[in-house]
């Protein structure tokens, strides 16, 4: 059953007691995110936080602040209605089996089909409760519960935002997650970096000289953060995907004041414009990366209505030194498309990105190997495709090796690895936030073929057999033990 609204995910958090409600008064610069920094750290992502008196300025905001409600694989799940993620990628399979695609493009176009067929499309409604209130004029976006995250933060910025653009020559929309800045009570950074679909779509209005509506929105069915996020390919409609995770076609209204389409049930909508050519220095800001970014240019995005729910809630998060929220999201994104990887490279057998790693710095690849040099065209092909292409380090393995577990992964990599000859060095384009590269947004990537190797891969002795106990031994042993208990 897809959630009505976000408070409604909220309720069923409590019920299933993954949610702990705070009632006391707790500042938004740095207190609520101290807080749930620590409860982020604790063992399987602790609980999701409710912040029901957020203090902004010295006064109780009517918009209570909902953080970490997707910070454990349970909640994760929750928030696109399963039990677990995995029974996502499971139907997406089975959408892809109807006629197994050669290639990824065609994976991905076959998965867009299989969602039109699936009733996922959106439907226009001409109300929704995201308009329960409309402020035009008499609006503040300090009213909002906005989080100053960390001591050297450059100010206060939305971190869980829902930021909706249409390509100008296609109409193609794009729903991405991209952190806004407050400048002040009407206008806000926007993040959206350089290999993004939003920034795309904003250089095609830029050399039309055109200005850029732009809707952001907060909260609504969780599912709608996921899709934000996920890095579908450009063209894959993120409303349609929506529409598929939660089953239920979303409800599209109009804003009130831009030509822009957003689902109906979000708790908060922010509507307005970016224009060409305008930067503004945006930053530093506590990252992903565990550090801080530096201060860079970023567009400017005026805001000329605010619409809400009557009861809304303010969704957030916040990032930094691994294990954060944002882990499991990404972890969620790896397992819901492990389907399609798999259909571009059949000798895939799982693959993560491990905490560490803060999603592109370190990828780890189990592959059924048949013949030389596969893993590392597996690699070349990962770091080809999407934002794989930002993978920092690749370590293949394989098949017999667990991927989600580290200390086995780095124990394979150790014992199999010659370094000069199992690892290679390539050039592509890096994330944004890496700060490592001399260069930004450039870098080089490095792979590690940690796969026993086969005639051809230029080892010349005999592979040793790996340590096991026989299965009589071992038998045998749980049996005494039980016994000694
Ligand atoms: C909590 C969170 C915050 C994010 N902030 C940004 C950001 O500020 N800028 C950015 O370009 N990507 C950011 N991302 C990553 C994008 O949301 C992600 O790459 C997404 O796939 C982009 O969508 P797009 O391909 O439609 O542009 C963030 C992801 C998460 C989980």
């Amino acid at each position: 059953m897809a959630y009505r609204s976000f408070r409604d995910f909220v309720d069923a958090l409590d019920r299933a007691g993954e949610l702990r409600k705070i009632d006391i008064p707790v500042d938004t610069d740095l207190l609520i995110s101290e807080w749930a920094n620590r409860e982020m750290k604790s063992p399987g992502g602790g609980k999701a936080l409710l912040f029901e008196q957020p203090v902004v300025d010295g006064k109780v905001s009517p918009f209570p602040v909902a953080i970490n409600t997707m910070g454990s694989r349970k909640r994760m799940a929750m928030s696109l209605g399963r039990e677990s993620v995995d029974e996502i990628a499971q139907e997406i399979q089975l959408i892809l089996k109807a006629k197994p695609p050669t290639d990824l493009r065609e994976g991905f176009a076959l998965l867009k089909q299989g969602l039109h067929l699936l009733h996922a499309r959106p439907k226009q409604v001409s109300s929704g409760p995201c308009q329960e209130v409309v402020k035009i004029d008499n609006f503040s976006l300090n009213d909002l519960p906005i989080l100053k995250c960390w001591p050297k933060d450059g100010g206060r910025f939305i971190t869980l935002p829902h930021v909706h653009t249409r390509d100008p020559e296609t109409g193609a929309r794009n729903v991405g997650c991209y952190r806004m800045q407050l400048f002040d009570e009407r206008t806000t950074a926007m993040h959206w970096q350089v290999h993004k679909v939003g920034a795309r779509h904003g250089k095609i209005y830029y050399e039309r000289g055109e200005r850029m509506p732009v809707a952001v929105t907060l909260g609504g069915d969780p599912a709608y953060s996921f899709a934000a996020t996920a890095p579908l390919p450009d063209g894959l409609d993120e409303i349609l995907f929506a529409g598929f995770l939660r089953r239920k076609s979303v409800e599209l209204v109009k804003c009130k004041t831009i030509d822009v389409d957003v689902p109906a049930d979000v708790d908060l909508v922010l509507e307005g414009y970016v224009q060409p050519g305008e930067m503004r220095p945006e930053g530093p800001f506590g990252d992903h990366t565990g550090y801080y970014t530096a201060i860079e240019d970023y567009p400017v995005f005026h805001v000329t209505a605010i619409t809400h729910r009557k009861d809304a809630l303010y969704p957030t998060t916040i990032v930094g030194i691994p294990p954060m929220e944002d882990f499991y999201i990404g972890d969620a994104s790896v397992r819901i498309f492990l389907p399609v990887f798999k259909m571009n490279f059949p000798e895939l057998v799982d693959m993560t990105l491990p905490a560490e790693g803060v999603f592109h710095n370190l990828v780890f690849v189990s592959i059924r190997k048949q013949y030389p040099y596969q893993a590392f065209k597996v690699m070349h092909g990962l770091w080809g495709m999407g934002q794989m292409m930002f993978s920092k380090y690749i370590i293949v393995v394989d098949e017999d090796c667990d991927v989600h577990n580290t200390s086995e992964v780095l124990f394979r990599l150790c014992a199999n690895t010659d370094p000069e000859r199992d690892s290679t060095v390539i050039r592509n384009p890096s994330d944004s936030l890496d700060h490592a590269p001399s260069i930004q947004n450039i870098g080089s990537h490095m792979g590690f073929d940690a796969t026993r190797k086969l005639p051809g891969e230029n080892h010349q002795r005999p592979w040793p057999e790996l340590l096991k106990m026989t299965e009589e031994a071992q038998r045998l042993v749980d049996a005494l033990q039980k016994k000694t208990r």
